[in-house]
């Protein structure tokens, strides 16, 4: 049976009303674009899942061989007793493979999707029961507070899945300043980072052979016809998924292969043949690159993991002295 949880309401936005402004907003900008936040509603958070089991999808499994051989070395550089809190925590899987070595007194999971957050938190609970678990529903991408009860407590933040990738540089910058803001002196950022490699090994993880990704992303026009006033027909787009070498990142599309208009809350917008809605970017780094950005956001690299094959890897990082002040 699922044990209590402590959830806190932080999203002060209701979905569709989120959803609603960025719709409207992205689909009248020049190239149209959304934020890739509005994929994870419930089917959304649930097609993820299903994309990490794909064969093609490496990230997933290479991560979690990574974070279970090195289980021993994060729990000796986090000691005991922490607050583990995970951002992004979607179905809190890969936090599993630490907790047993890490045995922190306290975890919260952060997560958008509240109704997946509740759900997932109350099963580690119930598997947990020596642990004290707290659900947070909040946007990552915003600037975060610690619910008060948990800020005495010494945090440890992990950030695994490449999620980072999914912020261009510039914004993976600004959310590593304001993570530095909510960890004090010393304070871990345990985070998965996805490397640069093979254009053929990284497309194909994107386009898996049974479909899931497009699904993923064509839920999110799915999500704009039941959660809005629209007539767009998700039928009428094609996934795209393909890397960008010049930006070391995989871009995410909805083209539109004909010509068509589009009706959203009252307004019209329209697609030209071959124009499509981007929805994504994954970027990726080398060990080099990302460390210089973990260091520009005020953090000192102190370990790192990697897979055989240098597919994908995962650094522990402690916050430096000069505490850069939170950029909204
Ligand atoms: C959540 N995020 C790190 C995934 C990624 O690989 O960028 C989201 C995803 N999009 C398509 N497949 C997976």
């Amino acid at each position: 049976m699922a044990l209590a949880i402590r959830f806190h309401d932080q999203h002060d936005d209701q979905p569709a009303d989120s959803l609603r402004e960025d719709v409207l907003a992205g689909f009248a900008a020049t190239p149209k674009a959304i934020s890739p936040k509005h994929f994870y509603d419930q089917r959304g958070s649930e097609l993820f899942e299903q994309i990490c089991l794909q064969p093609e999808y490496y990230p997933t499994r290479t991560e979690e061989q990574i974070l279970r051989d090195a289980a021993d070395d994060i729990a000796a550089l986090a000691g005991p007793g922490a607050c583990l809190l995970e951002l992004g925590s979607g179905a809190s899987r890969k936090v599993r493979l630490l907790l047993e070595r890490l045995r922190p007194a306290s975890y919260l999971g952060i997560d958008i999707s509240r109704d997946f957050l509740r759900s997932s938190t109350q099963q580690l609970a119930a598997d947990y029961p020596w642990l004290e678990v707290h659900a947070a529903c909040a946007d990552f991408s915003r600037p975060l507070q610690l619910p008060p009860e948990l800020r005495s407590s010494r945090p440890l933040a992990f950030f695994p899945g490449s999620s980072i990738g999914n912020f261009t540089p510039v914004e993976a910058r600004r959310f590593l300043l304001n993570l530095h803001g909510l960890l004090p002196l010393g304070g871990g950022l345990l985070i998965g980072v996805d490397l640069i490699k093979d254009q053929g090994v990284l497309e194909a993880a994107y386009n898996d052979a049974a479909g899931v990704t497009a699904a993923f992303n064509l839920n999110l026009l799915e999500r704009i016809r039941s959660e809005l006033d629209s007539d767009i027909e998700p039928d009428r787009f094609v996934h795209r998924a393909f890397y960008n070498e010049a930006l070391n990142r995989i871009e995410m599309h909805l083209l539109s292969p004909r010509a068509q208009q589009v009706r959203i809350e009252g307004r019209r917008f329209q697609f030209a043949a071959g124009e499509s809605l981007h929805t994504e970017i994954s970027c990726k780094y080398s060990v080099e690159s990302f460390c210089d950005l973990a260091r520009s956001a005020g953090f000192t690299p102190r370990a790192l993991w990697t897979d055989p094959q240098q597919l994908f890897s995962v650094h522990y990082l402690q916050t430096g002295p000069r505490g850069p002040m939170a950029v909204a």
